[in-house]
């Protein structure tokens, strides 16, 4: 059976309590999943945050003999490399992996420079890729683990104004389909929980280009696809029955469960958008979708020389 479930654990093995690390714990998912797993006694857990917002973690928990909270930036070797290897030498390893920490920019292609590129992709990919390859070894060598993932339905779909978002959502959803198949024969499992639009205040941390920044007045061929995302994205999001928390729950599920699919879509609109990605060929998709944006078919005009 699945060492990681309570039941098990009740049952079986009083002693063994396997060792979460979650990533971004300061808001959002991140910092509702920390709250469940504090309550949660039969786990061990790394609750990490950028050194910035680690008084505001440490404000929220108190540390004890199973629960620590960590300095970590996901796009720092350094830190990656010197976390692990403390609870390494705390409690031996790190029996499952919670990537949950990422950063969305929103600007249209022609408005991101390779520097935002850089730290999109460095945040969501590079990070992430980066903290399984140190845990791996670990869990290759006891024979159990997971990776969970905190993905997004841009994994699987692309929107305007969110391309390096998306980019960095569909290498972690590639490299991961990659590694279940290397990690199959040896016991650790790999997912990847796809939320849609969440009702949390997490829009307020999206990341602008100079270009694509809200404050400095819209113009140009763009103006149209900013001044209608970027409204649309908040409606959705307030109009999602979804909060952080039942995120939270899935996350707690997929680490009790014996055996997790690699995908797991998180919201109402994940688990449509996934059918419909399947069951509509790509020709139609694309325009559907268009069709479904606001006013997208007023978009650029007055600035398109389109023949
Ligand atoms: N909310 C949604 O609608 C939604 C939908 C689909 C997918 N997701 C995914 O869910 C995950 C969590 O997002 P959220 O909605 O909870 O957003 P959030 O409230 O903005 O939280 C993001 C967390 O990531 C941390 N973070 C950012 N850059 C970091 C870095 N370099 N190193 C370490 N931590 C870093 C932030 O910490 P700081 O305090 O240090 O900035 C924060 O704790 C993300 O991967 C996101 O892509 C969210």
């Amino acid at each position: 059976m699945w060492p990681f479930s309570r039941r098990h654990h009740s049952k079986a093995n009083q002693h063994f309590k396997p060792v979460v690390l979650v990533t971004g714990c300061s808001s959002g998912i991140g910092l509702a999943l920390a709250d469940l797993l504090y309550k949660h006694t039969e786990y061990r857990v790394v609750a990490t945050a950028r050194k910035k917002s680690l008084d505001k973690v440490r404000a929220q928990f108190q540390e004890n003999d199973r629960f620590v909270v960590r300095e970590l930036d996901v796009t720092s070797d350094e830190d990656r490399k010197r976390l692990i290897l403390e609870i390494g030498k705390l409690w031996g390893g790190i029996d499952v992996l919670v990537n949950n920490a990422g950063i969305s920019y929103r600007a249209v292609v022609e408005h991101m420079t390779s520097k935002d590129e850089l730290l999109q992709i460095e945040t969501n990919y590079l990070g992430p890729i980066g903290l399984i390859r140190l845990v791996l070894p670990h869990m290759r060598m006891t024979g159990r683990g997971k990776i969970i993932n905190v993905s997004s339905v841009a994994g699987m779909l692309a929107m305007p104004t969110m391309s390096s978002y998306s980019a960095s959502k569909f290498a972690l959803e590639g490299a991961c389909e990659s590694l279940w198949y290397e990690m199959r024969p040896f016991g650790v499992q790999v997912c990847m929980v796809q939320p849609g639009f969440v009702h949390s205040n997490s829009f307020m941390n999206v990341y602008h280009t100079d270009q694509s920044d809200p404050t400095r007045n819209w113009s140009g061929p763009y103006k149209d696809f900013y001044q209608n995302m970027t409204p649309f994205i908040s409606r959705m999001m307030n109009m999602s029955m979804t909060t952080p928390e039942k995120i939270a729950k899935i996350i707690v599920d997929v680490i009790e469960k014996e055996n997790v699919p690699l995908w797991i879509p998180a919201t109402f609109d994940a688990k449509l958008f996934y059918y419909i990605r399947r069951a509509l060929p790509r020709r139609l998709l694309l325009p559907f979708l268009y069709w479904c944006l606001p006013k997208a078919r007023n978009w650029g005009r007055g600035f398109s020389h389109k023949r």
